[in-house]
């Protein structure tokens, strides 16, 4: 018989071969280190105002704005696939946006009624909400632009508290402040507090990168800046130990969940803030890395259910414990295939 030693085929006897771990399916699925479930996923929706309708996002293909009462038909398919949080985002009509963002706490608003509905039908369903001005400013920014062009930190923060409280008293679960202004989770949590919502949780997108990769929302929203970039708020991409300073502060303010933001283009944030921080991460794959794969799928280039489980894995296995995607639903149907 031959004996592969007599060959000399390798310096030393080959004692482990790691192969032998990958041989089948199920034993792969034994040694498999991380594994993605619904209820790793948050849904982000647009939701606009009207009945029974609903617009396609063009530079989001398989995604529109929708009605409310459009939503809620949709909440039943999220349910049944086992996704147990949903993060509503409101277009406003620009006839409501002026530069203070008013609209953002008006109690009767699109985002307070949506919220109000969603519990009403679905308690168990998590609403998250995101904190920020843009959608409901008419200068198109995530904070108060003064005269001279300067984005205005604690006035902004001011309204933020009032944002936080009016999705707060609509019965918001997590309030999820995305605007980067510095102090505002600590504000935020002491004006909750204060009012007696100290069961509403926070998650602040902490590190949360000025990235081209929010193309596609704000076609969604039609809430880009009028004029300048996010670059004075948002981090620098040539960053991270920024964002661990980023993530300190916010979790010494307060914030129960921490978010990086992008997800697929910044592993190495979500893995480094994994390792040092014993709070739970959140990672956002944005409107652009979903349109970026489906773009590419819709050509033939790529295989479109394989990329969404191995982007979506490789957030998982980067360290983040929940991931907010476009994907959620598409994700959830193929894991149960
Ligand atoms: C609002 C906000 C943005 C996104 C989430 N919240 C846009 C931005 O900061 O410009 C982007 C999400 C996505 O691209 O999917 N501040």
């Amino acid at each position: 018989m031959l004996n592969i030693m007599d060959k000399m085929l390798f310096p030393q006897p080959l004692l482990a071969r790691h192969r032998r771990n990958r041989k089948s399916a199920s034993v792969r699925a034994l040694v498999a280190e991380n594994s993605l479930s619904p209820s790793d996923f948050v849904y982000p929706v647009f939701v606009m105002e009207g009945t029974d309708s609903e617009e396609p996002i063009e530079s989001m293909p398989g995604i529109s704005r929708k009605t409310i009462d459009r939503l809620l038909q949709e909440l039943i398919e999220l349910q049944e696939l086992g996704i147990k949080a949903i993060a509503p985002f409101p277009v406003i009509c620009d006839s409501k946006k002026e530069p203070k963002a008013k609209e953002s706490y008006n109690p009767l608003g699109l985002m307070p009624r949506c919220i109000a509905q969603i519990k009403a039908a679905f308690p168990e369903m998590i609403v998250m909400t995101d904190l920020a001005l843009d959608p409901f400013s008419s200068d198109g920014h995530d904070g108060v632009v003064s005269l001279s062009g300067e984005i205005l930190n604690d006035e902004t923060v001011e309204i933020l508290c009032r944002m936080a409280l009016c999705h707060a008293k609509a019965g918001a679960d997590f309030v999820c402040p995305s605007d980067m202004m510095d102090g505002r989770v600590g504000a935020i949590r002491l004006s909750l507090d204060e009012s007696g919502f100290t069961s509403t949780s926070i998650m602040a997108y902490s590190a949360k990168y000025a990235s081209a990769f929010y193309g596609p929302f704000r076609d969604a929203l039609n809430s880009a800046p009028k004029a300048g970039d996010k670059k004075t708020y948002q981090m620098d991409p040539a960053n991270i130990i920024e964002a661990v300073r980023e993530v300190r502060a916010d979790i010494a303010e307060g914030a129960d969940v921490v978010m990086i933001k992008p997800a697929g283009p910044y592993l190495d944030v979500i893995s480094k803030v994994r390792a040092e921080f014993n709070v739970p991460v959140a990672a956002y794959q944005v409107s652009g890395e979903y349109s970026m794969i489906v773009s590419a799928a819709q050509n033939g280039f790529i295989d479109r259910s394989a990329i969404i489980l191995e982007s979506l894995m490789g957030i998982k296995r980067a360290g983040a414990k929940m991931i907010w995607t476009y994907f959620a639903k598409e994700a959830a149907r193929l894991l149960r295939s």
